[in-house]
């Protein structure tokens, strides 16, 4: 599809095929303190710290996109978010947009540092954090990320009694933990935690991904009908679908390979470098740091991104398999 030349200068920001973005995906950093096979290359090098955007920088950037461009979401992503220090004060920052038309601050978290600040991220104004955990057996969460399940488990713990809403990820990848589906459903539902299973994309910074590796969502639940009664709920402009397991629980899956919702695609991303990504499978990025470093103002700011985005492409949905892209998951933060 050619998209139109006029790009539109003002009102919230869309892109041509008439989607409008209403969400901002942030990294922090792109280190991270695990090593989940179906996102960080084995030998990762982290990028140079002064190319990692300043808080400053950040946050000028995360006001532009509210005040001018009509965000109104945004999550905090890495790497791993808490790997950064300045954590709590770049959630305390981006807190006082929320007069500006800022609604919700999330985060996507390992967990594995949760535990000592949650409380202080909830005071600063976290809202919500979604928190992976793709096992809850040590032997299976080690080999899967390299690292130990007990601080993830105090991490979401220390969440919940924080007052933070908690969301539990798990990317389900066959010959690995396909056979911890209902163990977690089955700790999920008695702890009555959220919890989402994740469709394995070919994002993965060493090559794993292959088509047959992916448990779909209806493997999923051929699994989880073994058990519980399921069923379907009406779709909300969550990646998610929803199933209520006996009446009573919500279970999520994000289908992206096997049902992908590019066409109601409601996000952008921008790196921990200041890079902005308007899909996650994005071939091109728009570099937003050199302008901000040498001087440009928010109306410069502004029209760069609309430009970018207005441009995005149709997503996974148009364009199956792995994707040549320039960076990986851990500098995108999925
Ligand atoms: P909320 O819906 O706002 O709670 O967050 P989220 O589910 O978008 O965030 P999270 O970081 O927990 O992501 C969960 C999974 O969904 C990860 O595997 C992401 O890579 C994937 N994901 C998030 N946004 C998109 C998207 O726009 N497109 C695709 N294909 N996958 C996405
Ligand atoms: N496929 C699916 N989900 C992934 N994530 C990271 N890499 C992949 C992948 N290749 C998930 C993590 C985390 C979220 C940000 O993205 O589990 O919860
Ligand atoms: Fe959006 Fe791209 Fe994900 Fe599709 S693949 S939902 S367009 S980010």
């Amino acid at each position: 599809m050619n998209a139109p030349l006029l790009i539109p200068a003002n009102g919230p920001l869309r892109d041509a095929r008439g989607r409008s973005k209403r969400k901002l995906r942030v990294s922090l950093t792109d280190r991270c303190n695990l090593q989940c096979l179906y996102c960080m290359p084995e030998h990762p090098k982290w990028l140079p710290r002064e190319q990692i955007l300043r808080r400053d920088e950040l946050v000028r950037l995360v006001r532009l996109f509210v005040t001018e461009l009509g965000v109104r979401e945004i999550r905090l992503t890495g790497g791993e978010p808490l790997l950064r220090r300045d954590a709590v004060e770049i959630t305390a920052e981006l807190n006082a947009l929320r007069p500006l038309g800022l609604d919700r601050i999330a985060m996507t978290s390992n967990a594995l540092r949760l535990a000592p600040v949650a409380r202080a991220l909830k005071d600063a104004g976290l809202d919500d954090i979604n928190i992976s955990i793709d096992s809850i057996t040590p032997d299976r969460f080690r080999a899967m990320t390299r690292g130990d399940v007990t601080p993830v488990l105090a991490g979401i713990d220390a969440a919940r009694h924080a007052g933070l809403a908690v969301k539990l990820n798990s990317v389900v990848i066959r010959g690995y933990n396909e056979d911890e589906v209902l163990p977690l459903v089955r700790w999920a539902y008695g702890e009555q935690l959220s919890l989402r299973f994740i469709e394995f994309m070919p994002l993965d910074g060493r090559g794993l991904w292959t088509q047959d590796k992916v448990i779909t969502e209806a493997q999923v639940l051929e699994q989880v009908q073994q058990e519980f009664a399921v069923q379907r709920l009406p779709r909300t402009s969550e990646p998610a679908e929803y199933f209520l397991l006996n009446g009573r629980y919500r279970l999520g899956i994000i289908p992206t390979i096997s049902r992908p919702f590019c066409s109601t695609c409601d996000r952008v991303r921008l790196s921990a470098t200041g890079e902005l990504y308007s899909c996650l499978f994005s071939e091109q990025f728009r570099d937003l740091k050199t302008p901000l470093r040498s001087g440009a103002d928010d109306a410069e700011l502004a029209h760069a991104i609309r430009g970018h985005v207005w441009h995005k492409e149709a997503g996974y949905a148009e364009r199956k398999g792995y994707a040549e892209r320039p960076i990986t998951m851990h500098h995108l933060g999925g």
